[in-house]
């Protein structure tokens, strides 16, 4: 082989090995791939947090979704992070699953792996009380707490939880060998400190003012596929939110949550968010489609999705007031 052909054969090599190292990074990471690539596009995204299939139909239907047209995902533990814009504002989005675990882990990953300036969730709820809040409402909460975090007491034990099972027997009160449960606190971790006991997680205040700003006269779909609302929608600030991994539709217990935490909403992912967010000290906000009452009638599909879409409106709305946030280039 002459000393030319062997030089070509070298460079060839050499492009080859470059191109197969830079699409192996631009898959793992594509955010920090475009952030370190080129100071002028170096920016943070906002992170938006959803949990179901229903949820992303609604952002993927509302056309407003752009994905980034090079490096439009990456896939990390199951889940896909979506990199793209909302309405021309860069976000990353991920589809979590329900439960707290799973939540948690989503959460904890995109913070970790990318260059998030904050969390935006938003998801579907229970309203645990009519009168505050009906399928196709969004409640925009000011704190939210695990609240299916229990001792659960011995028959007849000395010290009573506030959760008294015998309150419950039907169709007359007495006494009921599930005892009593209490309701815990659950521990926040921060770096730097001591783990602290916490009941409420308390939603960013700047964020949530912004919100409550922002959203005061935002107008939510009413209809979907001939099924309506049998009212006007609207969104309610300021109430607190309660998250357990067992979704309640019972209202016996509902009410229980009403009476001894005021809350007025139930789901299985907002405390998540909250304590996930608090423990990386990353500033959040939470919107909860309210889809059905606690002890009320099955919603059927229409209403399901009407909850998922006015809880993405509320998302984009807010995501569209911020601006954002870009790195400073050295
Ligand atoms: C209970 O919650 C409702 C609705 O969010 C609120 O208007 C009310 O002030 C709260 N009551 C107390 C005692 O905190």
């Amino acid at each position: 082989m002459s000393r030319i052909n062997l030089a070509v054969l070298v460079v060839l090599g050499l492009l080859l090995v470059t191109a197969k190292q830079s699409t192996q990074m631009s898959l793992k990471n594509p955010t920090s791939y475009i952030e370190t690539s080129n100071c002028k596009v170096a920016f943070l995204r906002l992170g938006l947090v959803l949990t179901s299939d229903n949820n992303e139909k609604a952002l993927r239907d509302s056309g407003l979704f752009e994905p980034d047209s090079e490096n439009p995902h990456a896939d990390i533990a199951g889940r896909r992070f979506h990199v793209g814009t909302l309405n021309k504002t860069p976000i990353m989005y991920v589809k979590t699953g329900t439960h707290s675990v799973n939540v948690a882990t989503a959460v904890q990953t995109l913070l970790l792996k990318f260059h998030i300036s904050g969390i935006i969730f938003f998801g579907s709820s229970g309203s645990l009380d009519k009168d505050i809040l009906m399928p196709g409402d969004v409640a925009v909460p000011k704190a939210v707490a695990f609240t299916g975090v229990w001792e659960w007491k011995k028959f007849r034990s000395e010290s009573k939880g506030k959760l008294v099972f015998g309150d419950f027997n039907y169709p007359e009160n007495g006494e009921n060998l599930l005892g009593t449960a209490e309701h815990q606190k659950i521990q926040l971790f921060t770096t730097g400190e001591e783990p602290k006991e916490v009941f409420w997680l308390p939603i960013s205040s700047s964020w949530y003012e912004a919100a409550t700003e922002e959203l005061k006269d935002l107008e939510l779909k009413k209809c979907h596929s001939g099924t309506c609302l049998p009212g006007t929608p609207k969104v309610v600030f300021g109430s607190k939110a309660s998250t357990s991994d067992f979704y309640v539709k019972n209202k016996a217990y509902g009410d229980f949550l009403v009476e001894k935490f005021n809350a007025s909403t139930a789901d299985s992912a907002s405390a998540s968010v909250a304590l996930t967010s608090l423990s990386n000290e990353k500033i959040f906000v939470v919107f909860q489609g309210v889809s059905n009452v606690a002890g009320g009638k099955s919603s059927n599909s229409g209403i399901k999705y009407i909850a998922s879409y006015n809880a993405f409106l509320a998302a984009t709305k807010f995501i569209n007031s911020i601006p954002t946030p870009r790195l400073a280039c050295e």
